[in-house]
């Protein structure tokens, strides 16, 4: 966990924009949830009316407050304490009601089994470590619904929506683990922030994920991230999951 490195991030930015909207691929998914997963099986009248929704890393809120004007049922979980102020801030002035809770998402989670239609998890988990990182995937497949409410779900079964760091093509991870290797596999140290971050290949995101979910949607996209007054392009994986088996 590297709460103090997040918590100095909101303070005074260097990675984190302040945007309070969400980004072009988090509103592309949830028209591909809408017309593909068929998230209801009964006509309504706003979109996500009552799914129920978990948000890993939840930042600023934009994806949290923007699925609860949707009428979702959203509870976001995030390190930095700068962070859930900002976000419920914003809740506030949009008037919405979001449960933000302060906790690793890599130490388990205070919910019961199988009470989530999503998580959406949108670059947060590539800070953990490897121990973290399978605590958070047994606490995702266990708060996923598993074929019991067919009413949200139209297959009945819980989604897990991943944006993961990609290494496959990506110049600027190449070069960080060359040259600012972290010490598990696949890490390197930010220079700027001291931030850990674990890439990607796409042997790698499957063989992990697999273990506990089915994929349903893997595709690499690209796009800019700014690092204080630097553009770098990088890669990501945009991957949709079932809790299936
Ligand atoms: C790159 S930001 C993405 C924020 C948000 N998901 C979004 O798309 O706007 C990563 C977020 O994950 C949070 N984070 C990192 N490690 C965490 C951990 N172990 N537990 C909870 N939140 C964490 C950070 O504080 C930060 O808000």
């Amino acid at each position: 966990m590297q709460k103090s490195v997040w918590e100095k991030e909101y303070r005074n930015p260097k990675l984190v924009t302040r945007y309070d909207k969400p980004q072009a691929f988090f509103l592309r998914f949830l028209k591909y949830l809408k017309k593909e997963i068929k998230i209801h099986s009964n006509p309504v009248t706003v979109d996500f009316d009552g799914l129920k929704v978990l948000d890993l890393g939840s930042g600023t809120g934009r994806n949290s407050n923007y699925l609860a004007q949707k009428g979702a049922q959203i509870t976001g979980i995030e390190i930095s304490e700068t962070a859930i102020r900002l976000a419920e801030n914003r809740a506030k002035k949009l008037g919405v009601k979001v449960k933000y809770i302060k906790q690793s998402i890599g130490d388990k989670y205070p919910f019961a089994g199988e009470s989530f239609d999503l998580v959406v998890d949108t670059t947060s988990s590539n800070s953990l470590n490897e121990k973290e990182r399978e605590i958070y995937l047994s606490e995702v497949k266990r708060i996923l619904k598993k074929d019991i409410d067919k009413t949200l779900t139209g297959s009945g079964n819980g989604i897990f929506f991943v944006r993961a760091l990609c290494k496959d093509g990506d110049k600027n991870a190449k070069f960080l683990l060359k040259n600012n290797p972290g010490k598990e596999k696949d890490t390197y140290i930010m220079p700027d922030t001291g931030l850990i971050e674990r890439v990607f290949s796409k042997e790698d995101f499957v063989e992990t994920y697999s273990k506990y979910f089915e994929i349903l949607k893997m595709e690499k996209t690209e796009s800019y991230s700014t690092v204080g007054n630097k553009v770098f392009k990088r890669k990501f994986w945009l991957v949709v999951l079932s809790s299936k088996y």
